[in-house]
């Protein structure tokens, strides 16, 4: 110890100091097998964006909105709710292990409906979680401790690429079912009916209540209702993740249809919320997760089970975003603000989808591009393929993944008519 205190103290002597034998070489580091992981194939668009120097470059592949002139975009409502929080004083003590409680009921109200039997009989338990990934996070982990009728997990083919590792990683099994079908870039419904039919009864399944990403391609509620016949008579396990509430039609409570339908048929659900888009609180990292219950007392038991298993994890949320939701939630003026406010982030990204068919057509295109009005939310699924998305890049320095995916919320006036021009060149 003496020795290593001298070593600091004086650096300059440490090449011939005694203390060098203490540190690891380089050759028996603890890290050596460690190998080069591959980046985030999301981030790693941005990254590659961030490097061209083309003025015109668009970058398509993260899925965050942005306003008109393509700058982020904070909610004038979250402001208000900030200043009111700032002019409070209020104190920075940690938070319960479940989060904010008036942020919980009122999550709960936003995802069930304010008149839910499941709230009035007090059978929900809902616990303030990391925004959509930790509340994902989170019920994977309660499911693979507590959910002793299967350790399957079937995601819709494709799915939101972090599904997976989260499943993964809390030590669940991923299986799929058919979802999209690339003829139509639509919903491939036969088929997702067809699979969902043949899974194992009591397995887990997990269900985008909307805006399904990356697609953009949602069941309609007649075909929902079908899926949630099925999905009863196997009795299968709901896992929904609603990531985009209000985001896809502007209408909060349309978007919540299927959680709610499921309900409504009897069918016990997990549900994980975020108020990363809709709120437009990304950094913040709010979200929640729900277990439906049978009954207050289950709900009360299993409440007890998410603590013990959240408490090792990162012990409590984090308090300043709960708090900027529950007061959009809650306060009448901020919340019809808010609600005008995700109508308008709506609005805008179904605005782009037609300018862009309607640009489309201008170049000349001969292809149907239906799909990008009929697809809904954030992202759209255009059918490009690999080779053709290399060149949108390399030759007109517009960024996306690799699977055609573009986050519309990243193309604003000032640019839809270079994008259609662009797209145009490598389908035609
Ligand atoms: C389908 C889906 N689920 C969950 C999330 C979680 O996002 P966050 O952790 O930022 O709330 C996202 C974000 O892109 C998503 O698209």
């Amino acid at each position: 110890m003496a020795l290593l205190k001298s070593c600091k103290l004086f650096p300059a002597v440490s090449s011939f100091s005694p203390c060098m034998t203490l540190l690891p070489s380089r050759a028996s580091s603890w890290w050596s097998h460690v190998e080069m992981g591959p980046p985030d194939p999301i981030l790693g668009v941005t990254e590659a964006f961030k490097r061209d120097t083309n003025p015109k470059k668009m970058n398509l592949g993260v899925g965050a909105y942005r306003d008109d002139s393509g700058k982020p975009f904070v909610l004038s409502s979250v402001r208000k709710a900030e200043a009111a929080m700032a002019a409070k004083k209020l104190d920075k003590e940690y938070l319960p292990i479940a989060g904010l409680a008036e942020f919980n009921k009122a999550s709960a109200a936003l995802a069930l409906g304010e008149t839910s039997e499941v709230l009035k009989s007090g059978r929900n338990i809902t616990v303030q979680s990391i925004s959509g990934t930790g509340s994902l996070r989170v019920g994977a982990n309660f499911l693979q401790r507590f959910y002793k009728y299967s350790q399957d997990v079937y995601l819709p083919k494709p799915s939101w690429g972090n599904h997976t590792p989260i499943f993964r990683d809390a030590g669940l099994a991923l299986k799929a079912y058919r979802y999209y079908d690339p003829s139509t870039c639509g919903f491939d419904f036969a088929g997702a009916l067809d699979d969902i039919s043949k899974i194992p009864e009591q397995s887990i399944i997990l269900f985008h209540a909307c805006a399904h990403n990356p697609t953009g391609v949602d069941p309609r509620p007649e075909q929902w209702k079908e899926i949630a016949a099925v999905v009863k008579k196997r009795n299968l396990f709901p896992f929904f993740d609603m990531a985009y509430q209000g985001f896809a039609s502007g209408d909060i409570d349309r978007d919540a249809w299927a959680v709610r339908y499921f309900i409504e048929q009897g069918i016990n659900i997990v549900l994980a919320q975020s108020y990363a888009k809709n709120m437009g609180l990304y950094g913040e990292r709010v979200g929640a997760f729900s277990v439906v219950c049978n009954d207050a007392d289950e709900a009360k038991r299993v409440e007890s089970q998410l603590k013990i298993l959240i408490r090792p994890m990162y012990s409590n949320p984090p308090l300043t975003g709960a708090r900027i939701a529950a007061s959009l939630m809650t306060n009448p003026e901020l919340r019809a603000e808010w609600l005008q406010e995700v109508k308008g982030m709506a609005n805008r990204i179904i605005s782009m989808r037609e300018q862009l068919v309607s640009n489309l057509k201008k170049e000349g295109s001969i292809h149907n591009w239906q799909h990008i009005t009929d697809q809904i939310g954030m992202f759209c699924f255009t059918g490009l393929k690999p080779d053709q998305v290399e060149r949108l890049t390399k030759e007109f320095s517009i960024y996306l993944t690799k699977d055609g995916r573009i986050s519309v919320a990243g193309v604003c006036s000032s640019n839809v008519a270079y994008l259609a021009h662009a797209i145009h060149q490598v389908t035609k």
